[in-house]
Order: structure tokens, then C-alpha cells, then sequence
């Protein structure tokens, strides 16, 4: 046993049912919340007690579900249920399956079970369950809760000195038993010798045909072992996701509850109830969060940065004193102290560079801008390397594509560019280059150079009092004085554009 496996023997993680209830081509343990799938919640929180072997049973949409955990969890051991229904059934195939994968002989400890679709399951509530089971010597210790509702649960069945006696599921039970609010929340810790020897008598003679996994209870007490409970006051750990609705009010409560450790661990949220956090977000201390802002994915965000409000951040990294303002963004970097925002769009491979800046209205993808430069405003920056404290004037526009393949602009630093320039890819500009406005850029600038593109201005004098009489801007023409009453045309050839 190596040191970082040093909780149970197993968990297994029960995922083989169908989830009809959510009216979905997708399974429903990959439907997601918080940024991740429902049985990757399950996976997590079983990872956190360290099991030496970790199991997941699967059937429905078996291959779906099997591909996704194996990219999840890739030492997870998958089983395959056979047509035999019934969690009973579920947790005899994961147990044959861990004794043969086993070299060293079944199984023997502590084995808890989980389901796949119960998303706020902490790991720490898993061990508090394995330390109850193990300092009592349990045969077997189950995971209750007191409800108001609770129809269509398995009743928690106790002695009247409180020893539990045995679950019996809603469908099987009689009026009395329905009363009772103390409900099975399906995740237990089992001996395994003990699990392994009652599941050979568990039968499917019941309401559902069905093999119970919870008439082990009252095996395991037949056969002189210690049965009890672990209650737990917070039913949300307990709760399954079977239709969208409660997928929705589990994400919300997942939501609440990551927000507040982020505040608790001195994050400012201005207003929790519009800030939605992944799971699989890092944020620093003294990080500011503005209202409406949601960080998905490996979002990181470091100290004293601040971000929305308005924002939408998958995968991007925020330094250290980052401000982001009202900006959607995927798969970029942005430096420390740099800017972003407002109404602005960052694609994936957007690098910004320290004290950087990508202002109102721009967009950027596969962008490398170096520190100090500025992008400020209405623009598109992509497949482009920016050197350091270069300005992009107002409207500028790499024309990376040609309709068929992309280019890369390649700008040095201390560059500074006229607004509307166009970049005609693939095309350089050395360091310390200027353009003029309105300069498309088909040839590579040197360093220091100055690019125009000049097409000479053309006036045509008198031309709106000859050709749009009658509307308002003739009348305020002629008050203005224009004294021609007839178009006369000054005109010189226009150099070509390379001048
Ligand atoms: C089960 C419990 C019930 C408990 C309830 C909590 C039994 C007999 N009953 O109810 O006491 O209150 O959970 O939600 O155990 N599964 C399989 N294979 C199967 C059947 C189910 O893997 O053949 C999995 C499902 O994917 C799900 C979990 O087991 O993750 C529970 O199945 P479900 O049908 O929802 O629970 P019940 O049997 O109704
Ligand atoms: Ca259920």
C-alpha cells in the first residue's frame, strides 16, 4: 500500500441506471454543474478518502460513459453490470471485478459505496462515514438523513433502543414504515468479507424485482454484525440529480457554497447571488469579483486583480493586479497589471504581455502582445505576434486570412500604427515603424520606416446642390455659402497604393 492510498480497500461508485426522468440523449452522470460532469463530482470526492482501488459501474449508454471516465480517472476500474437490475446487483459485479483485478486476493476492509449522480457529496463527508465505520468495527455503517419529504427513499428501520435495523425501500413499505422521515441516501461503508458473504443471499423477491443492495442491512445483522448510522444535517450531500430541475437547484447550492469558501478565503464577491465559480477555479487573495461574473474551466485569477463586472472567463489566466471589465474570454493570458474591456473578446492563444492593453471592442485570437503595448480601440488581432510598448491605433485589422489559409502579422516594438490600418498577412513591420491612417499594409515595413498608402482625396465642389436638391444638406450648402452652381471637379491621378 503506498502512502497515498492509505484510506479504504474501495469505492465503488454506482452509475449503471438509466436517468429517464432527464428527457436527455446525454447520460445523465454527464450532465454537468459547477463546471463538472455529475460523476466527475462523484469521482472527486471519492479520490479525496484515497481508496486503494476505485470502481465504477456502468450500463446505460455504457461506452459514453465509460470514454468520459476514462479521460477523467484513467486508474478507475470500469465494471459492467449485466441485465440483472438492482444496486444489490450493481455492487456484486464491482466487488467480483475488484477481487479479480486484485493480485493479491479479494478484497478485505473497508469498501464504501457512492452513486454517480449525487454532485454535493464532500470527501469529507465520505471520511467522517469510513471513521465512524472503522472506530465502531461496523459491519456496516450507512449514510442517512431526516426529511420532510421523503417519499420514494428507502426508510431507515430502528430498534426501539435507536439501533438500525434495516432499510426498506418506499415501494415495499407499509403505511407505518412511510411515516418515517430518516431515508437512505444510497452511500455506505461496508467489511467487505461481510458485504461479499450477504450479497450471495440477497434475492430479487421484492416489490421491484430487483436485487437490493439494502437488504444487506439486515444480512449483515443476522449475522452478528454491528449495524448503525451516520446522519447527516445537510441534506444537500445526500441529494441526487434526477431531473433538470433539481440539476439546476443542485448547481445553485454548489455555486453558493464555492463562492463562499472563495470569500471566506479572502476573495471580495460583490454579489454572490450573479457570481458563478467552476469547481476547477484557483483565485488569490484579495481578488475582486464584480457583479455577473462567471469563471469556468482552469480559470485562474491572482492577486489584487480585478475582474467584471459582466465577465466570462473559461480558461484564462488574470495576474496579478489585472483589471478585466465587461469581456468574454477563452483560453488566454493576461499579464500583471495589464487592462482588458470593456465589450471585448479574447479567443484562444491570446497572450497579453505586463501593463498590456486590449481596449473597448476588440477582438483577439493566437495573439502574442508584449508587455506595455496597447490595443485600445475597435480591432481584430489574430495569428499575430506584438513586440513591447507598441501602439495599435484605433480600428486596426490583421487580415489573416486569404480565403483560404491563415497568416501571421508579426509587429515589433515601439511600433506605432495610424488608425484603420489593415495588416495584409503574412507581413512584418521592424521595430520603431509607423503607419499612417488608413494604411493597408501588403509589403513588410523596416524598422523606423513610415508606411502610407496614399489614394489622393478627390472634392467635388457644388455637387450636392447639383445633384441633391432639395434636401436639407443642399439648403444648409447654399447657406453656407457655396457660390457654385454647377459641379466643377478637381482631380489628380491617385498614385498607385505602394505610392
Ligand atoms: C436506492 C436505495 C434507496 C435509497 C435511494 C437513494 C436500493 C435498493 N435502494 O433507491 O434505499 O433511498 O437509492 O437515492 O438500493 N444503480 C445501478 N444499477 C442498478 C440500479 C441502480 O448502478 O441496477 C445505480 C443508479 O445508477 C443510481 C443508484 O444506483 O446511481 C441508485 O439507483 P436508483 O434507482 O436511483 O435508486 P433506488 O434503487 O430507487
Ligand atoms: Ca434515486
Amino acid at each position: 500500500m503506498s502512502p497515498e492510498n492509505s484510506g479504504p480497500a474501495a469505492v465503488i461508485v454506482l452509475a449503471a441506471g438509466a436517468g429517464t426522468r432527464m428527457k436527455s440523449r446525454t447520460p445523465k452522470i454527464l450532465h454537468e454543474i459547477g463546471g463538472r460532469s455529475l460523476i466527475g463530482h462523484a469521482l472527486a470526492a471519492a479520490r479525496t478518502i484515497a481508496p486503494r482501488e476505485l470502481a465504477l459501474v456502468v450500463r446505460h449508454e455504457r461506452d459514453l460513459v465509460a470514454s468520459h471516465i476514462a479521460a477523467l480517472d484513467p486508474d478507475a476500474l470500469i465494471v459492467d453490470q449485466d441485465d440483472v437490475p438492482g444496486t444489490g446487483r450493481a455492487v456484486e459485479a464491482a466487488l467480483e471485478a475488484l477481487d479479480a483485478s486484485d493480485s493479491r486476493g479479494p478484497l478485505s476492509g473497508t469498501v464504501v459505496v457512492t452513486y454517480g449522480d449525487v454532485p454535493l457529496l464532500t470527501g469529507a463527508l465520505l471520511a467522517e462515514l469510513v471513521a465512524t465505520h472503522e472506530a465502531d468495527a461496523n459491519a456496516v455503517t450507512v449514510l442517512t438523513a431526516v426529511l420532510d419529504d421523503a417519499t420514494g427513499y428507502g426508510r431507515i428501520l430502528r430498534a426501539a433502543d435507536g439501533t438500525v435495523t434495516g432499510i426498506r425501500e418506499h415501494k415495499d413499505a407499509t403505511e407505518a414504515e412511510r411515516a418515517i422521515r430518516e431515508i437512505n441516501s444510497g452511500i455506505y461503508a461496508f467489511d467487505a468479507a461481510v458485504l461479499r458473504g450477504a450479497l450471495m443471499h440477497v434475492t430479487t423477491d421484492n416489490a421491484q424485482g430487483e436485487k437490493y443492495l439494502t437488504d444487506v442491512l439486515g444480512l449483515a445483522r443476522a449475522a452478528g454484525g454491528r449495524v448503525a448510522a451516520v446522519v447527516t444535517e445537510d441534506r444537500w450531500q445526500v441529494e441526487g440529480a434526477n431531473d433538470r430541475v433539481q440539476l439546476a437547484a443542485l448547481g445553485a447550492e454548489h455555486n453558493r457554497r464555492t463562492v463562499e469558501a472563495w470569500m471566506r478565503s479572502g476573495v471580495t464577491v460583490v454579489d454572490p447571488a450573479t457570481t458563478w465559480i467552476d469547481a476547477t477555479v484557483t483565485l488569490d487573495e484579495d481578488v475582486r469579483l464584480l457583479p455577473n461574473t462567471q469563471l469556468h474551466g482552469a480559470t485562474t485569477v491572482a492577486r489584487d486583480a480585478v475582474v467584471g463586472p459582466d465577465t466570462t472567463l473559461t480558461d484564462v489566466h488574470v495576474g496579478e493586479g489585472a483589471k478585466v471589465i465587461r469581456t468574454h474570454g477563452t483560453g488566454a493570458t493576461i499579464g500583471a497589471k495589464a487592462s482588458v474591456g470593456p465589450f471585448t473578446y479574447l479567443r484562444p492563444g491570446t497572450v497579453l504581455g505586463e501593463t498590456g492593453k486590449i481596449g473597448a471592442f476588440y477582438e483577439t485570437k493566437n495573439v502574442t502582445i508584449g508587455r506595455g503595448s496597447k490595443l485600445s480601440h475597435l480591432g481584430y488581432a489574430g495569428d499575430a505576434e506584438i513586440g513591447e510598448d507598441t501602439n495599435i491605433g484605433c480600428g486596426n485589422i490583421t487580415a489573416n486570412y486569404d480565403g483560404d489559409k491563415k497568416h501571421r502579422t508579426v509587429i515589433g516594438s515601439g511600433v506605432r500604427t495610424g488608425s484603420n490600418t489593415v495588416f495584409v498577412a503574412p507581413v512584418k513591420l521592424g521595430d520603431g515603424a509607423y503607419s499612417g491612417a488608413g494604411a493597408v499594409i501588403r509589403r513588410d515595413v523596416p524598422a523606423g520606416a513610415l508606411a502610407l498608402s496614399l489614394a489622393e482625396q478627390r472634392n467635388t465642389e457644388g455637387w450636392v446642390i447639383a445633384k441633391r436638391p432639395g434636401t436639407i444638406s443642399a439648403a444648409l450648402a447654399a447657406a453656407a455659402g457655396s457660390e457654385a452652381a454647377a459641379p466643377a471637379t478637381s482631380h489628380t491621378p491617385a498614385p498607385t497604393e505602394e505610392g
